[in-house]
């Protein structure tokens, strides 16, 4: 989540940006090894829940490739990833034995290698919500008919973070939103776009792809304080806006899985709301001092470029938060450790 609109066409152009780079570099099928239910690849779809840090040359206020993000990173080093340390991209694939980092695809002096073990294509500010032009069906249909392409893209695992963004930045932020839709006729605009998406990486060859809900973003340091709560209590009226986006988004998984399974679609829906309420709701139990701060600060403009430079947070390992919006790279652990065991039960 950031503080700008989205852009859907990220999504659009990462998806015609694979294919071509898939193309151009990937060796005929007889000369690949078998698929094996060993993972090769894993790409990652989103908003800056999961970006490595595709927005740093992008002209945007999204961005995280500044001290103090990166803080706890390997080297200390701001990639771009909105936390202290590691994404979750980057903790999956190496739980699973991938690869330790999952690099942008927008990322400098990118290699075969990596786009062959998977990149990220998730961007800040991001969302299912198609605000600007997408790339059109037939663009898909034409580049996902090379059978090459589609095999190895049918190997890969795939997890998608987003929606958040659209519902905090786009509808409770910009007030036209507001007029245009109602929280439920909005909702399934977005449940719309998640399924259209989910279609169009179908098409193009995906298999396995893990759905992460909408995270209780009422719980955010930022979102407690534009929701009014003075003794810090999460945002209800948000955290049910993301509630009726996952449970409508965990009957349309449902649908899918049984409607699409003759084309070996096989979707797990992650509760990314549970994982991270669980340790607002139980944060000592958890490890953690402070639920409703960030480590960084808690309004809307303690994220992104708005700290730029700020110093470097301690204690960072009491802390749910990291900036106003983001959690930390302790509390992306505890997710992590969930995330896969749903994997493992539904993707492998
Ligand atoms: C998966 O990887 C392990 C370790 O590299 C290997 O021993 C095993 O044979 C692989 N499994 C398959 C099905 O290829
Ligand atoms: C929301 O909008 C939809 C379509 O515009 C309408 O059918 C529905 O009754 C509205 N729901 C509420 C609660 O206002
Ligand atoms: C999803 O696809 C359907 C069928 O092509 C289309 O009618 C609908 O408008 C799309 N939804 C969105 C949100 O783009």
């Amino acid at each position: 989540m950031c503080l700008c609109k989205c852009h859907a066409t990220a999504q659009g152009c990462s998806l015609f940006v694979l294919l071509l780079l898939l193309a151009a570099v990937i060796p005929p099928a007889s000369c690949r090894a078998n698929p094996a239910r060993n993972i090769s690849a894993i790409f990652i779809f989103g908003d800056s829940t999961v970006d490595p840090g595709n927005n740093n040359n992008r002209l945007t206020l999204s961005k995280a490739n500044f001290p103090p993000y990166g803080q706890d990173f390997p080297g200390g080093l701001a990639t771009g990833r909105f936390s202290n340390g590691k994404a979750m991209g980057d903790m999956i694939a190496s739980r699973l034995g991938v690869k330790e980092l999952i690099p942008p695809y927008l990322g400098d002096g990118l290699q075969l290698d990596d786009l062959l073990t998977g990149v990220a294509f998730a961007s800040g500010g991001s969302g299912y919500d198609p605000l600007t032009s997408k790339i059109t069906k037939e663009k898909l249909r034409t580049l996902v008919g090379e059978e090459t392409m589609t095999q190895v893209v049918s190997e890969a695992l795939y997890f998608t973070s987003m929606g958040g963004n659209d519902l905090v930045n786009n509808y409770f932020l910009i007030p036209f939103k507001q007029d245009q839709y109602n929280l439920s006729s909005y909702v399934d605009f977005l449940i719309s776009s998640a399924v259209n998406f989910t279609l169009q990486l179908n098409q193009m060859g995906a298999k396995r792809i893990g759905y992460f809900g909408i995270p209780p973003v009422g719980c955010s340091p930022s979102q407690i304080i534009l929701g009014g709560h003075p003794s810090k209590e999460c945002d209800q009226i948000r955290n049910q806006a993301s509630e009726l986006f996952n449970s409508k988004m965990k009957m349309e998984i449902d649908r899918l899985n049984a409607e699409q399974n003759i084309y070996g679609l096989n979707l797990a829906y992650i509760d990314f709301y549970s994982y991270l309420l669980q340790l607002t709701q139980q944060p000592e139990f958890y490890g953690f001092k402070e639920a409703a701060e960030g480590c960084c600060g808690s309004t809307l403009f303690d994220a992104s470029i708005f700290i730029a430079y700020h110093t470097p947070c301690s204690n960072v390992l009491d802390y749910i938060y990291w900036d106003g919006f983001h959690p930390t790279e302790k509390a992306y652990r505890t997710v992590v450790d969930n995330v896969l065991r749903v994997t493992e039960e539904h993707l492998m």
